[in-house]
């Protein structure tokens, strides 16, 4: 019923369509289509009502949707396969499974809240309702499981290039990928592996990105190191658009690099937005402490520290520390 009420409103958008037609034309009472009303805009829609008029559909802005994500799609798998919830435990959990399971190459799991959202290092990831992207792509790279890494690099390349593209911010990525604009994180994104020693079984790129939160949607601990989009542009951004991009953007980064080899013109692209590079960094790799100048990003990803004695060390994966950031002075 809910269903067919969304749909007689979106016949009418942009023009009222009162409660008598709609109990008449679908055979329910009044009361009951007030009652779907209700559950329609507790699930984001911004329907307006009047006493005279009846109900119009303003915006469907605040709603997810695997349809409207796929309905103007340009991929050749990624996202072709959508698994949607209104709310799950962590997408990247539930992607393990399905994977596992057998799915296709570029199958999305897609939550609009996550009660369990996690966070790199064993943190947790705050993921309120209506608010954010909270999403895995399942991937299946013929690579070894060392290069792993890669991938994630692609990933925060396509997200900075998406939202640059969505919205008038020029977002940097604090290597190896985590995105920031204006000093605070508004996107990580958690990779996690299935392998055996010479053979990828499947990779899950979990991406979160703040997109429309407003300062109250964060828990205290977060405020002064993390943002949303909307924060920053005071605008909420149409998240089904801003995936559909961001799908489109990483499928071509990971064709590019892994079919076509061309690794090195996608660092130079990466290191656009690079706000590690030429920074005075903290790195703590295989259990010690590196503090220097991060120098340079390999066509392979690995940042390059050169550190306060001269010694030059490459770094695959780990925690850096920028100068200036996140309480690192
Ligand atoms: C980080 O700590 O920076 C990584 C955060 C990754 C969060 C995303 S939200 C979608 C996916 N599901 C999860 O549980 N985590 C990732």
């Amino acid at each position: 019923m809910k269903a067919e009420i969304l749909k007689a409103l979106k016949e009418n958008k942009n023009q009222y369509i009162s409660g008598e037609e709609l109990s008449n034309r679908l055979s329910v009472s009044r009361t009951a289509v007030w009652k779907y009303i209700s559950v329609l805009r507790k699930e984001g829609y911004d329907i307006d009502s009047s006493s005279r008029k009846g109900y119009k559909l303003i915006s469907s802005l605040g709603v997810l949707s695997a349809e409207e994500i796929q309905s103007e799609l340009v991929t050749r798998f990624f996202g072709r396969q959508i698994f949607y919830y209104d709310s799950i435990t962590s997408s990247n959990t539930i992607a393990k499974q399905i994977a596992a399971e057998g799915c296709e190459e570029g199958a999305l799991v897609l939550a609009d809240h996550q009660s369990s959202g996690k966070g790199r290092l064993g943190k947790q990831w705050s993921s309120p309702p209506q608010t954010g992207i909270w999403m895995s792509i399942i991937l299946r790279p013929e690579i070894m499981p060392t290069q792993a890494p890669f991938i994630t690099i692609l990933a925060a390349l396509a997200v900075a290039v998406s939202i640059e593209q969505a919205t008038c911010i020029k977002p940097e990525i604090k290597w190896p990928n985590d995105i920031v604009v204006e000093k605070k994180k508004v996107c990580g994104i958690l990779t996690e592996m299935s392998a055996e020693i010479e053979r990828i079984n499947y990779i899950i790129v979990g991406i979160g990105i703040n997109v429309n939160m407003d300062k109250d949607d964060f828990p205290p601990e977060l405020e002064a190191i993390a943002t949303s989009i909307k924060m920053i542009t005071g605008q909420a951004v149409n998240r089904n658009i801003l995936i559909r991009t961001l799908l489109e953007n990483f499928e071509y980064y990971y064709v590019k690099a892994l079919a076509n080899g061309q690794r090195s013109e996608i660092i130079a692209e990466y290191k656009k937005y690079s706000l590690t590079l030429d920074s005075r960094v903290r790195a703590i790799y295989q259990s010690a402490e590196i503090v220097g100048q991060a120098i340079d990003i390999t066509d392979e990803g690995e940042l390059i520290i050169r550190d306060d004695d001269g010694q030059v060390h490459t770094i695959m994966s780990g925690e850096v520390s920028v100068r200036g950031l996140y309480g690192y002075v």
